[in-house]
């Protein structure tokens, strides 16, 4: 078994080493993101069921629609930043579907607030130097930090007496903060209260659309640079019809290529790159002997780089997905154990959903001398923009111009395997 398997399994202590970013100093100390055991665990149980399987399924039209409006409105013919289109439509997914934010103007001010916020929190001087001072990186934090949360609280208060079982947020709210009160909607509850419930909102709002708007980027530019895969997964979703006609989300978890293309992006390019964890209490994992509050690192990146488990780990080949079955410690886009991504299948859905949404409408080249390089911030991220030619469907993918040093070059194309995914898929999808 490699060891990336093994050391993966230590997911269960269940305990998460993020250190106090701004919100924390600004909102609470424990927002979900850095809670544990018996205090996550209540929050956990409240919030998983509006993300579970049926409750996803109940927002596969809203999903629908706002994928083909936000598509719908691209530039078609010159190169466009794909990666910041993606952001919009995940914004919109993220923040109207889980939080009820219908008017667009905020649900993109709220994007570009967490956005500010977060590049800020990622600036190497403020993390390690987390000083109350003027002028420096860490007061910019905080600043940032707390513009957001007046902005959340602003929110909340618009949107209270929503019912809990429509909100992501109201939820988060009704859940007794250890042991106390609830968290409150900003309207009549005490104002700490409220903050924290802000504070859960800010991480949630994070983690989702990034996530997202980052996986769907790397899938049309992965896409864009081996036409073959990009024609057969067209002829995929051509099949299906029109999209706006699909009433039942497992039609498209039931697409062989669309489901392999996103697995094997986020096996490539994965999107949480290095999850850390606290040990709980003394023991051992794998031979190794940890005390108490010992801080283990597992790379998900490396696990899906290891050749045992995907031959020739540096190509993109989607037609692997016909013969390898990963465990959930093999493969782990969204983590493992207790700290699980609660929001996969809501993911899972949006990804399906947006990517047929694109495949139907445009076909997608890469630009002449174009470059994509990328960076880490806790997610693999775009150094830069993300230019692609987004043509009509249809017609003939011209085959990449040739790249240099950039991310093409390491996941190079794969010309043997672009000629052989559309047959293995497809068989797969026969069988
Ligand atoms: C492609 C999309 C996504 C990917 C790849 C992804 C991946 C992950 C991973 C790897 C973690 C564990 C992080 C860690 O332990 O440091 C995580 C946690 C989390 N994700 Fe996602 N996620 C995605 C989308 C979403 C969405 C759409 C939501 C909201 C509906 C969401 C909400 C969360 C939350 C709240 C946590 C923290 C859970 C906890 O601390 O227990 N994620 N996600």
């Amino acid at each position: 078994m490699p060891s990336g398997t093994r050391e993966s399994r230590i997911t269960a202590s269940g305990e998460s080493p993020h250190n106090e970013s701004g919100i924390q100093a600004v909102g609470i100390r424990r927002a979900y993101l850095v809670m544990h055991g018996a205090e996550h665990a209540r929050f956990s149980a409240a919030v998983e069921p509006h993300l579970d399987r049926r409750r996803v399924a109940g927002l596969f039209e809203d999903v629908k629609q706002i994928a083909l409006a936000e598509t719908d409105a691209w530039p078609i013919g010159d190169a466009a930043d794909v990666y910041a289109l993606l952001r919009r439509l995940a914004q919109r997914f993220a923040f109207q579907l889980l939080f009820g934010e219908g008017e667009p103007a905020r649900i993109w001010r709220f994007g570009e607030m967490l956005a500010d916020y977060h590049h800020a929190n990622w600036v190497r001087a403020a993390m390690l130097a987390r000083f109350h001072l003027p002028f420096t990186p860490y007061r910019q934090v905080l600043r940032q930090a707390e513009a957001l949360m007046a902005f959340i609280l602003e929110g909340m208060a618009a949107r209270r007496g929503c019912p809990v079982d429509r909100d992501v947020r109201a939820a988060l709210a009704a859940v007794p903060s250890g042991g106390a009160e609830p968290g409150g909607d900003a309207g009549g509850c005490p104002r700490d209260a409220a903050r924290a419930t802000a504070a859960h909102v800010a991480g949630f709002a994070l983690a989702s659309f990034e996530t997202t708007s980052t996986t769907l980027t790397w899938a049309l530019a992965l896409l864009a640079s081996h036409p073959a895969i990009a024609a057969a997964l067209a002829d995929e979703v051509a099949e299906l019809g029109p999209l706006a006609a699909v009433d039942d989300p497992e039609v498209l978890a039931g697409l062989p290529l669309l489901n392999a293309v996103l697995n094997e992006t986020m096996r490539l390019i994965t999107p949480v790159p290095v999850l850390g964890f606290k040990t709980l209490r003394d023991g051992e994992i794998t031979g190794f002997d940890l005390r108490e509050n010992t801080t283990v690192m597992i790379s998900p990146h490396l696990t899906h780089r290891d050749a045992g488990l995907y031959p020739a780990p540096d190509r993109f080949r989607p037609d692997r997905w016909t013969t390898v079955r990963p465990n959930t410690y093999e493969y782990l886009p969204f983590s493992g154990g207790p700290r699980r991504c609660p929001g996969f299948q809501f993911a899972k859905t949006n990804l399906r959903v947006a990517l047929c949404a694109i495949m139907a409408r445009y076909r997608l080249a890469l630009p002449a001398g174009g470059r994509i390089d990328r960076a880490y911030a806790v997610i693999t991220v775009p150094r830069n923009r993300v230019m692609l030619r987004l043509l009509p469907a249809g017609g003939r993918n011209e085959p990449p111009p040739a790249q240099g040093g950039s991310f093409f070059a390491l996941f190079s194309r794969d010309q043997d395997a672009a000629s052989r995914t559309p047959v293995a898929i497809r068989r797969m999808a026969g069988s």
